[in-house]
């Protein structure tokens, strides 16, 4: 079963044809909120919102361990994670959508590992490439299939917020090597890798990064909803297509175990 977990924007699936809804109890706290279980065009799918029905949880304040805990022991296969960012690229505009493949973490404090307290031996993983390389091709090529256009090699980087960046900040990450902020994808893509679950990200351009192009005086917030309600249709068309619903998904959605 594939999950996604929807961020700003993306707070419940349009597409999804719910069968149950379930409060998962995690050794980690409570997720976001329930997760909804239903079908897509026939594949079975979950789906939680990283910011909770109302978003009402804070990108600092969500419990990314519960979150990716829950959809692990609920059987998710691959995770989807659906978010907004902003862009440092002149030509990633508002509206595009992205698929990176790298991450730079900037977050503190959260709690990013499984692996934590007294009983527990330290554990790393590998995590050269944060995300999944088949989930990813799977998204690149559902994508390609349906004629949505998306750009496929970016460095995202997960800032703490929930404020947005200083225009110096969004400089300094751009020396760095980023394309895209946001700031959820952080610890998140790491709990994931730690149980083995392929995960990978489809973000949504909402707005030039601070000082950027027509955020060069400050962002509206008003124009990163319009954004969102706009593009976020053909994030779920992507995902549509990915899970088969044209007859070329792979049966449990993840693709990534044979
Ligand atoms: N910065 C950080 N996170 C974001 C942004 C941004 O400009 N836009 C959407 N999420």
């Amino acid at each position: 079963m594939l999950a996604i977990i929807g961020g700003s924007g993306l707070t419940q699936l349009a597409n999804l044809d719910v069968s149950h809804r379930e409060v998962v109890r995690t050794p980690y706290g409570e997720p976001s909120g329930a997760v909804t279980f239903g079908q897509i065009c026939g594949h079975e799918v979950a789906f939680l919102a990283r910011h909770g029905y109302g978003h009402t949880i804070p990108p600092h304040e969500v419990n990314y361990r519960a979150n990716i805990w829950a959809l692990w022991k609920r059987g998710a296969v691959g995770i989807i994670s659906v978010a907004s960012v902003g862009s440092i690229r002149a030509d990633l505009k508002p509206g595009d959508v992205v698929i990176p493949h790298q991450i730079i973490d900037y977050t503190w404090g959260r709690k990013s590992t499984f692996h934590d307290g007294p009983d527990c031996t330290v554990t790393h993983i590998d995590f050269t490439e944060p995300y999944d390389r088949r989930l990813r091709q799977k998204l690149i090529a559902a994508a390609a299939a349906i004629g949505i256009p998306v750009s496929d090699s970016s460095v995202y980087a997960a800032t703490q917020g929930p404020r947005l960046e200083t225009a110096a900040e969004i400089n300094r990450l751009e020396r760095d090597g980023v394309d895209l902020v946001g700031m959820t994808g952080m610890p998140e893509a790491a709990l994931a890798r730690e149980l083995g679950v392929p995960y990978a990200a489809i973000n949504v351009v909402a707005n030039y990064a601070a000082g950027r192009a027509d955020s060069r005086d400050g962002i509206s917030f008003e124009a990163i909803e319009s954004v969102l309600h706009e593009s976020m249709g053909r994030v779920r068309e992507v995902i549509e297509q990915m899970v088969g619903c044209n007859g070329n998904g792979s049966s449990n959605g993840s693709g990534c175990n044979g």
